[in-house]
Order: C-alpha cells, then structure tokens, then sequence
C-alpha cells in the first residue's frame, strides 16, 4: 500500500463532494475492494457528503484505510455541526426527505456498506460513519 492513511476534507461546496468521491475511489482501489464494492462505497459516501451540504450546513470528511490482519477497509466519517436530527428512525426510511430529495440517500447508505454507525444531536450536529470491507 502506497500513499497517506489518511485525508481530511472540508465540505463547503459542490467540488468537495467531487473531491470526495475521488478520494473515496483511490482508497477503495488500494484497499483492493472489488470494482462494485468500490462503487457501492464511492455512492455511499457521495450521499453522505451531500447530505452534510445541504442539510448540515458543510462539515468535514475523514477518509481513513483500515488494515485488520490480511483483510483491509476503507473508513469514511462526515461531521458537521448542523441543526442534527430530531428522528433518526424516520431519517432512515426509504423515502422520507425533509426537503425536496427522494429520501433514499441515507437508508441506500447503510445497504450499500458493511458498518454505518449514525450520531447526531439535535441542536448540536451529526456524524455518519460508513466502513467497506475488502472481502
Ligand atoms: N447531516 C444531516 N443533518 C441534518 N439532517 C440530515 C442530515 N442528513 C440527513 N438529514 C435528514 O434526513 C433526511 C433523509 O436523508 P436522505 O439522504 O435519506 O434523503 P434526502 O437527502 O432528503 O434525499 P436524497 O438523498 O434521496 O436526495 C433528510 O431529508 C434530512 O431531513
Ligand atoms: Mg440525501
């Protein structure tokens, strides 16, 4: 494995959400993920990061490479320190938007990982990690 462990990104536009699927892509190719495992996480995180734009008022990324033995991991983590959310369960169904999306950005991550682990507060913020095994 070449290149950092490890990548801090800020979400304060558009072009770091590009900045992200592209960061996300590279550490899924050096984690040897499978070209549809690479794309599942790539969607993931792309979802998550809009998310953290449109509803958390920006944030930041990590992007991290996990190795637990021989198997290796991609790690993605988006905060922000937006209004959080009141209903987490509601969040999580298909279909349900606060606003004018289709509802299926945060409840198509969670399917698309191995581990999703959802924080938030209201008032406070929230933070949505998603990690991918290679298998
Ligand atoms: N970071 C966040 N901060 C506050 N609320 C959030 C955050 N992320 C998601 N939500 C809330 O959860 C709801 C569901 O999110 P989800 O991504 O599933 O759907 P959406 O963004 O509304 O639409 P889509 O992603 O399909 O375009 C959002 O409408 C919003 O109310
Ligand atoms: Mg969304």
């Amino acid at each position: 494995m070449t290149g950092p462990g490890r990548e801090d990104i800020p979400i304060a536009a558009d072009d770091d959400v590009v900045r992200i699927r592209q960061v996300v892509r590279s550490y899924a190719q050096r984690a040897r993920l499978s070209l549809v495992d690479q794309t599942k996480l790539v969607t993931a995180t792309s979802e998550l990061a809009r998310n953290t734009l449109t509803y958390g008022g920006g944030g930041s990324a990590v992007v991290e490479m996990l190795g637990e033995g021989r198997r290796q991991g991609v790690r993605a983590s988006f905060a922000d320190s937006g209004p959080g959310i009141p209903d987490i369960e509601l969040a999580l169904t298909d279909g349900w938007t606060s606003g004018r999306g289709m509802g299926l950005g945060l409840s198509g991550a969670r399917r698309l990982v191995d581990e999703f682990t959802l924080d938030t507060e209201v008032g406070r913020g929230t933070t949505v990690t998603v990690v991918k095994w290679s298998r």
